[in-house]
């Protein structure tokens, strides 16, 4: 029995990257225990440029279970919570610190209360997937600092149980989440196609147009297209294997980019006629995509591919660094940032992108030529202004614990947040 006298803390800190699905999960047969009706694949996100970091700690001083969100208290009273908290807890196990004098046994957890604080490094809920990182982490973290034995599958059936596409994050690389068939969704789990270095110069470039939070959740717009679109169902059939194979075989990306792009703008129109996202947000949208499809066409063959997840922020998928320097010469010509931007703020994450691209300063963006697909009598626009900035990012590891004390978010003594 865990002494309840004592004022000890055990902590726990992980990081969790989020992801980005080039065949989306869009539509439940089962919306409690969260199981999709397709398989999807995604691509996981270098944690360095965005990741959820979460601390869970658990102290016989506790009174109740307690969540921080970005630094403010949620409540964790929502079923999704709820039941992660109850699939990690029943698969807890003994536990013992010598050293600090903790043991807690497999029964102590069913009354040991956790805190848990979490931390995304992007926007929230603007269409970036949050609840993936998060769930995933949130999943991670009890589950390790509880001794849960269960392996990294096993884990992503009960982070799907937070967010479906939380479950792709448990794993770094290229992954697949497999619908299953099961009813009690224990077939419903991701699994990594690659790593992340199979294919390390993959280039992916996010351009955030707009860090509002979206105003319908995916899980509204997916049921919505559930119970009213028949093109769903269809979608849900035709579209995954060809993509799976190619991973598997590794043949030409250049065919990956045809077949997301006939699937994403068939899915972008949709969605954002689902989501009646913001008019603004979404001329922005589609103006990207129009800059990306005018250099794809005038080249006879695709360059760099888009996707969209819930959000109006595009994402746009260069086969290796070259072609992304290339994307983002485009992308600065057309997006450029209002003139007393520093560019430090406007291009993040992996900047040496924007080396390759001949880029080093507002001056260099100011004197970047129009690219060779306009042509000479078209006048070239610029939409100063639509993109807030740019994260320029390449495929990422899976969760890690941080071993290192002083990144835990809750404070040692307290347990609450520093
Ligand atoms: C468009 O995983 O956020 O990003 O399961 O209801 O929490 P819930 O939905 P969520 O939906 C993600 C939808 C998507 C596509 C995808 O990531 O596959």
């Amino acid at each position: 029995m865990a002494d309840q006298s004592k004022r000890w803390i055990l902590m726990t800190t992980a990081q969790t990257p989020t992801n980005i699905a080039v065949i989306k999960y869009w539509g439940k047969r089962d919306e409690n225990l969260i199981l999709p009706i397709n398989d999807s694949i995604s691509v996981t996100l270098d944690p360095e440029h965005l990741c959820t970091t979460t601390t869970v700690a658990v102290s016989p001083s506790f009174d109740r279970d307690r969540m921080w969100l970005n630094k403010k208290e949620i409540s964790l009273s929502s079923d999704r919570y709820q039941r992660c908290l109850r699939e990690i807890r029943s698969r807890a196990n003994d536990f013992e610190d010598e050293k600090k004098g903790i043991k807690i046994t497999k029964k102590d957890w069913e009354n040991l209360h956790v805190h848990i604080d979490s931390y995304n490094n992007f926007p929230t809920a603007a269409g970036l997937a949050s609840s993936a990182a998060g769930f995933a982490c949130f999943v991670f973290s009890l589950a390790r600092l509880m001794n849960v034995k269960e392996d990294l599958g096993k884990l992503s059936a009960i982070a799907r149980q937070g967010s479906g596409s939380a479950c792709r994050s448990l794993y770094g690389g290229f992954v697949k989440w497999n619908m299953g068939k099961n009813d009690d969704g224990s077939d419903s789990v991701a699994v990594q196609l690659a790593d992340e270095k199979h294919w390390d110069d993959l280039v992916i470039i996010i351009a955030v147009v707009s860090s509002r939070q979206k105003e319908t959740s995916s899980t509204t717009g997916m049921r919505e297209t559930v119970e009213t679109s028949k093109l769903i169902q269809h979608r849900a059939k035709v579209f995954l294997c060809p993509l799976t194979c190619l991973i598997h075989l590794n043949i030409s990306p250049y065919r990956i980019n045809r077949v997301t792009n006939k699937d994403n703008r068939r899915l972008v129109s949709e969605l954002h006629l689902i989501f009646l996202i913001l008019i603004l947000a979404r001329v922005q949208s589609f103006r990207i995509i129009g800059c990306v499809e005018k250099w794809n066409s005038a080249e006879g063959s695709p360059q760099a591919a888009y996707t969209f997840d819930a959000g109006p922020n595009a994402v746009l998928i260069a086969r290796n660094r070259k072609v992304a320097a290339l994307l983002l010469q485009r992308l600065l010509f057309h997006f450029p940032p209002h003139p007393d931007t520093d560019l430090d703020s406007y291009v993040i994450g992996d900047k040496s992108i924007l080396k390759d691209a001949g880029v080093k300063d507002i001056n260099d963006v100011e004197a970047l030529p129009p690219p060779p697909e306009i042509k000479g009598n078209i006048p070239a626009q610029k939409y100063t202004g639509d993109v807030s900035y740019f994260i320029c990012t390449r495929p990422g590891r899976g969760p890690v614990l941080l071993g290192d004390e002083s990144l835990a978010l809750l404070s040692p003594e307290t347990g609450l947040p520093k």
